[in-house]
């Protein structure tokens, strides 16, 4: 069994004070929601706060992004046992850093071996741009976004991986894809391509969560699909009713 996943991803938005209302409202209302592992990922600088804020509660904490090397002259980065400091998480690969800041499948999986060093929980990001969807290369990209950012980790480390399947087009645009084409990608490309890396038993215990343009409306549509574990939220994590409606709909 898989446990149910919901990470929400405020991307740069939230002050450390504006973090911390913010996260301290959603878990005042989601205190029956111990089914589902809900995980914040706050900006770097509101990291400290919102740790603060979920101590002594089962809530999770990640970052967006972090870098591989484990330090030196890399002004404005973070390495990871900065991370590990106060996150369990890390998202890796987002389709924002893959288009603004040069990410591609290679430094992706180099972070991926980084956080496995530093015992995070990877949360990486795959999806088709939307020129790559409308001329049919989802498979391909999808695919090889996934062997390539997940190759050469311990197999026990590949189990606790989760991948989100983020359609670029469908990020921050209110176009969300729909339940059964979600479900497809990942059945169909996503889990046989962590099949060929690490085996059948590891792609069906790997959780593979939905993200883009999830909302309380949708939610369950994602939800009440086999092959999806849950929904990386980017602009409903950052609305309390929505957000916690979000988790509470498993
Ligand atoms: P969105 O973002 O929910 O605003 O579409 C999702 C994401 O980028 O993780």
């Amino acid at each position: 069994m898989r446990k149910p996943f919901v990470a929400g991803n405020w991307k740069m938005n939230k002050t450390s004070a504006e973090a911390r209302e913010l996260v301290e409202k959603m878990i005042a209302q989601l205190q029956d929601a111990a089914a589902v592992e809900t995980v914040f990922c706050p900006p770097f600088m509101a990291v400290a706060t919102v740790r603060e804020a979920l101590k002594h509660t089962a809530f999770g904490l990640g970052a967006q992004n972090m870098h591989w090397e484990e330090q030196g002259a890399f002004t404005g980065e973070v390495a990871p046992k900065m991370v590990k400091e106060f996150c369990e998480y890390v998202i890796l690969g987002h389709s924002e850093r893959r288009a603004y800041f040069g990410e591609t499948n290679e430094t992706v999986n180099k972070k991926l071996q980084a956080a496995q060093k530093n015992n995070l929980i990877s949360i990486v990001c795959v999806g088709e741009t939307l020129a790559e969807y409308e001329s049919g290369r989802t498979r391909e990209v999808v695919s090889t976004q996934t062997s390539l950012g997940l190759r050469d980790v311990a197999p026990e480390y590949a189990r606790s991986i989760i991948v989100a399947y983020e359609p670029v087009w469908a990020i921050g645009t209110g176009k969300a894809s729909t339940g059964p084409a979600a479900n497809a990608v990942i059945k169909d490309f996503i889990r046989p391509a962590i099949a060929e890396l690490y085996g059948a038993e590891t792609a069906q215990a790997v959780r593979v969560l939905y993200g883009g343009s999830v909302t309380a409306a949708n939610a369950q549509e994602f939800f009440t699909q086999p092959d999806i574990d849950g929904a990386l939220v980017g602009g409903a994590s950052l609305k309390v009713d929505e957000f916690v409606s979000i988790v509470k709909s498993f």
